[in-house]
């Protein structure tokens, strides 16, 4: 385990392009190995996560072709993943592929397949995918019906009206992938709106696709349609430098080339709630389109104020709710986040894990079972030490909280920033000039 200190620092200043964004990527390369001619992918994430995906492919027949940021993948076409070793998929850290990629194997003409992956992901649930692809007639189980190994047989599906007792881009794609492949239609319904990346790809694909406000339906298919993606900056990773130019006096900081989905950016607009200097285009709410949107913001560091976040933010800014917290440190008055119980199955307990680590570097903040309050003053956190507890967000954050503080921050497991951003600490020093 590496550790690393993040030391009271001058402003951040210049521009930025934030690493290619993870939730993308996997889908991309998913959708080019259910394809039947080549995909090309623009700006592929170079990361442990997206790896992981890239040999999970590999294994099920796809072959892929890189070329500088791009790659080339060729698919195996909808229905003909291979069990090319011995049908053991090592997902790593990866939660988005151990999730998504049940609902492509349910529906396979044959083959058995069992999902596993480091000892984070051993202790996050999958019943939540097992559920929903057995009742469209899948043959899926999990060690004590919850937790990986996962074990997917494939065979005949029939498409399900589902609704998703907890709003989950993982779980809707899942069952949105097995309904490509399922007889008739299949909808599912969410009690408020998570990111729709896997939606837009559909339509982009040619798959038979429709949105009713919440609800999401989609029709068998023979193949996909699908030649080009071009993966955006990634909204989530981008969240730590400009929390870093929101808190470090002085900061300027031009965000170019980034994912704007409206699903992705709720972090942004609570930030700019709790008065962040942040401008620029973002999506509109409610907007439904193929592409994604790509945009630049510029930021610069301003005084903050304690807000509450509202339940339907909560799937908007998911990953980005530790930084919240964060800003809600060095903010006047309370900032409240509450119905966010899905933090706890992340990759790491993220309630319990940043407010051990933010109430160890000197901050004010309670745990609820869904959430948590940070009590302000406006000063800035004094820092200390913490552990990423392996959680890449955390280890970030815990960088993020050291350049702002007064006496610097140690972070212990700094390493697992790779699991979605290698170049983090190289791209932070260049900012920091
Ligand atoms: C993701 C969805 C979210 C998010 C995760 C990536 C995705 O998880 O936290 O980092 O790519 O679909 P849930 O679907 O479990 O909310």
């Amino acid at each position: 385990m590496s550790s690393a200190r993040f030391d009271p620092c001058g402003p951040l200043r210049g521009e930025y392009l934030a690493p290619a964004d993870k939730s993308i990527s996997h889908r991309a390369a998913l959708f080019g190995a259910m394809a039947d001619q080549p995909v090309t992918i623009r700006n592929y994430l170079r990361s442990a996560d997206t790896m992981s995906t890239l040999d999970a492919l590999l294994s099920l027949g796809a072959g892929v072709d890189e070329s500088g940021d791009d790659l080339t993948i060729r698919g195996v076409g909808l229905r003909a993943a291979l069990e090319a070793t011995g049908g053991r998929i090592d997902v790593g850290n990866a939660g988005t592929l151990l999730r998504l990629l049940p609902g492509w194997l349910a529906g396979q003409t044959g083959g058995d397949w069992s999902l596993d992956g480091d000892e984070s992901i051993r202790r996050r649930p999958v019943d939540r995918v097992v559920e929903p692809l057995r009742r469209m007639g899948g043959a899926v189980s999990a060690r004590d019906g919850r937790f990986t190994p996962l074990v997917v047989r494939g065979g005949e599906l029939t498409g399900i009206d589902y609704e998703l007792p907890v709003p989950s881009a993982q779980v809707k794609s899942c069952v949105l992938i097995a309904g490509m492949l399922a007889s008739g239609s299949t909808s599912i319904t969410e009690a408020s709106m998570s990111r729709d990346h896997t939606e837009r790809l559909m339509r982009r694909a040619r798959v038979p696709f429709r949105r009713e406000g919440l609800k999401a339906t989609v029709s068998q298919v023979d193949e996909l349609e699908l030649e080009e993606i071009t993966v955006p900056g990634d909204p989530s990773s981008a969240a730590f430098m400009v929390a870093a130019a929101c808190l470090v006096p002085d900061s300027r900081l031009l965000v170019g080339g980034l994912g704007l989905n409206w699903t992705r950016t709720g972090f942004f607009r609570i930030a700019q709630r709790m008065g962040a200097v942040i401008v620029g285009d973002l999506e509109r709410p409610g907007t439904f389109a193929d592409d994604e949107p790509v945009g630049d913001l510029d930021v610069a560091h301003g005084p903050l104020e304690g807000t509450e976040v509202a339940p339907e933010e909560v799937p908007l800014a998911i990953d980005e709710l530790t930084l919240v917290a964060l800003l809600g440190a060095f903010a006047e008055g309370d900032t409240v986040v509450r119905g966010a119980a899905e933090l706890r199955h992340k990759e790491s307990d993220r309630i319990a894990a940043v407010v051990g680590a933010l109430g160890a570097l000197g901050a004010d903040i309670e745990d609820a079972e869904d959430g948590f309050v940070v009590h302000g003053t406006g000063e800035p956190l004094r820092g200390g030490a913490m552990d990423s507890h392996g959680d890449h967000r955390l280890a970030m954050l815990g960088a993020v909280g050291g350049l702002a503080s007064r006496e610097g921050v140690e972070v212990r497991g700094m390493e697992a920033a790779g699991v979605s951003y290698p170049a983090f600490e190289q791209d932070l020093a260049e900012l920091l000039g």
